[in-house]
């Protein structure tokens, strides 16, 4: 019996982005295993301005497995959450199947503690799931040392999680086979690619309960004739397309198509039977303001995109935020007296030609916009070997309350 001892208690802490869809997954081939009909493409954001920590620690000690979520416990029964547990203790079953040990293998059968908090407010309505299950996989692999390809184990979680495993520009490949062993995440480019795209969240006011992306695709799945045609005929094009124009670093390109490809999925939202509204009034208000932008220039300098909410995110280069960001506070003044109505990233004060107020900025709708969140293209998940920013404290229950 040379087996080494067994630890007693370990914690892993991880870090995980958020990522943002320019051609969008919308529409299951297998419900349980979370297989897309199309394959879909997506920047990774900055973790310095939007991000998930999980904390994941398993000790003999533990009675039960726990979850909390940003300091509220939650239910760890979650269907999802349970695969995505399976699916990495199945991974690590296998590889000490394989090879010898070099560190003290954890008992698979300790019960787990895990605690979880994004830096941005759940109230604000950013995708926060993707980065949630993402940072979970991240943990759970380290905790219990499984390598590899966990895109797989990530996916599910939630489809929109396995793009979140890489950082900078990652293709989520749809994959043919039913077990779904070839549908995975793999970066196109790394986030130092394209150093001057910036991203702008624009956080709106106000928002009401949607109706979800799973069961909202599904419904699109089961009526939507156009989501059919799309699957098919649109997105393998676009798809390429979009990869020439990210490697071509042509965001005259890379602009028009993430445009397209957003309305494209907001009318098949549309088409769904009965219809699915993500978009309101404001958000047509910000698609109308970026195209009379785009149109004052003369060319693509701002491009939107919206997932299953109000938010609008917007591509852009680094010589237009401060202009842009100007165009929206004067379309959409802060009701507030406008300190901290831009966070992230910092942006130059701009003032704006007449021609262009004229040209672009029409009647100001108050308050309609709370914040922008200024951020870029960042990197995947990150270990964090500082003890000290463990969520859960050494008897296994988090430290501080939110
Ligand atoms: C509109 O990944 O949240 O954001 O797989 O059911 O968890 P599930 O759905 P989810 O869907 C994301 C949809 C989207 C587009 C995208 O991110 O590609």
């Amino acid at each position: 019996g040379a087996m080494a001892e067994e630890r007693a208690l370990a914690m892993v802490t991880c870090t995980a982005p958020v990522n943002i869809a320019v051609i969008k997954y919308w529409g299951k081939r297998d419900n349980d295993l979370i297989l897309p009909i199309n394959s879909s493409l997506s920047v990774t954001l900055h973790q310095d301005q939007l991000k998930t920590t999980t904390t994941a620690a398993a000790s003999r000690d533990f009675a039960e497995d726990r979850l909390w979520l940003n300091g509220e416990e939650a239910d760890v029964g979650h269907p999802r959450l349970q695969a995505c547990l399976r699916e990495v203790r199945r991974l690590a079953r296998k590889r000490r199947g394989g090879s010898a040990e070099d560190v003290a293998p954890l008992n698979l059968s300790y019960k787990i503690h895990i605690a979880t908090e994004n830096n941005f407010p759940t109230a604000a309505g950013l995708a926060s799931s993707a980065a949630g299950y993402a940072c979970l996989v991240s943990a759970l692999a380290r905790l219990y040392g499984v390598e590899g390809e966990l895109s797989e184990v990530a996916r599910r979680g939630s489809g929109s999680a396995c793009r979140s495993m890489l950082g900078g520009f990652v293709q989520w490949q749809r994959g043919e086979r039913p077990d779904g062993r070839d549908s995975l995440a793999q970066q196109v480019a790394p986030e130092t690619h394209w150093p001057e795209l910036r991203v702008l969240v624009l956080v709106v006011s106000g928002e009401k309960k949607q109706v979800g992306s799973t069961a909202g695709m599904q419904t699109s799945v089961d009526t939507s004739p156009l989501l059919k045609h799309r699957a098919e005929a649109v997105v393998p094009e676009r798809l390429a397309l979009m990869m020439r124009h990210i490697h071509e670093r042509d965001f005259e390109g890379f602009g028009q198509l993430t445009m397209k490809d957003s309305n494209q999925f907001h009318a098949t939202c549309l088409d769904t039977f009965p219809p699915i509204f993500y978009l309101n009034d404001l958000s047509r208000q910000i698609i109308a303001l970026a195209h009379r932008f785009n149109a004052h220039h003369g060319r693509t300098k701002v491009a939107y995109t919206f997932d299953a909410g109000p938010n609008a995110v917007i591509f852009t280069l680094a010589d237009t935020v401060a202009e842009f960001v100007e165009v929206v506070r004067r379309s959409f003044p802060p009701a507030t007296n406008g300190d901290q109505f831009v966070r992230g990233l910092p942006v130059d004060s701009a003032s704006l030609p007449e021609e262009l107020l004229t040209a672009v900025v029409t009647e100001p709708v108050p308050g309609a916009v709370r914040y922008i969140l200024h951020t870029k293209p960042g990197p995947g998940p990150q270990l964090l070997d500082d003890p000290s920013q463990h969520l859960l404290g050494a008897d296994g229950l988090p430290r501080r309350c939110t």
